[in-house]
């Protein structure tokens, strides 16, 4: 089923100058772009986007980071979106979780600056591109 996903590639894949590799890796699976913006976050999308994590204790330290630079936004599309950019990520810890060969078992070494975020279910996704991309679909 061809599905969208929204991806950010966070302010320390920005600084570390691999925005041309996600995005080739998310092209070379198979995904369009369907949307794409370079983006300082104001604080208010930052906590309406991560709400669900309010209660945990790197929450504060998530807000700041996600403010602190600049992110590239996109929404990514084709069959089966959100597992397979999911799949490029690797897991969230990238060194525990996440294989050799993913963009977080490649690139990070801490859960905190995992390079890249993705939607986790078609609920999340359409909330989150409803949030950062308000005139896509509409
Ligand atoms: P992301 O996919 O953007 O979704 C929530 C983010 O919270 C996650 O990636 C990490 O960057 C961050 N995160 C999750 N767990 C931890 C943790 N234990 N310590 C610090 N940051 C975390």
């Amino acid at each position: 089923m061809t599905e969208q996903t929204l991806v950010l590639i966070k302010p320390d894949g920005v600084a570390r100058g691999l925005i041309g590799d996600v995005i080739a890796r998310i092209e070379r699976k198979g995904l369009t772009l369907a949307a794409l913006e370079l983006r300082q976050v104001p604080t208010e999308v930052a906590a309406a986007h991560y709400a669900e994590h309010s209660e945990r204790p790197f929450y504060n330290d998530l807000l700041e980071f996600i403010t602190s630079g600049p992110v590239v936004a996109l929404v990514a599309e084709g069959e089966r979106a959100i597992a397979a950019f999911r799949q490029l990520a690797g897991g969230t810890d990238p060194v525990e979780k996440a294989t050799p060969g993913t963009i977080r078992g490649d690139f990070a070494l801490e859960t905190q600056f995992n390079i890249v975020h993705g939607s986790d279910s078609s609920e999340s996704a359409a909330r989150e591109i409803a949030l950062w991309f308000p005139a896509l679909n509409s």
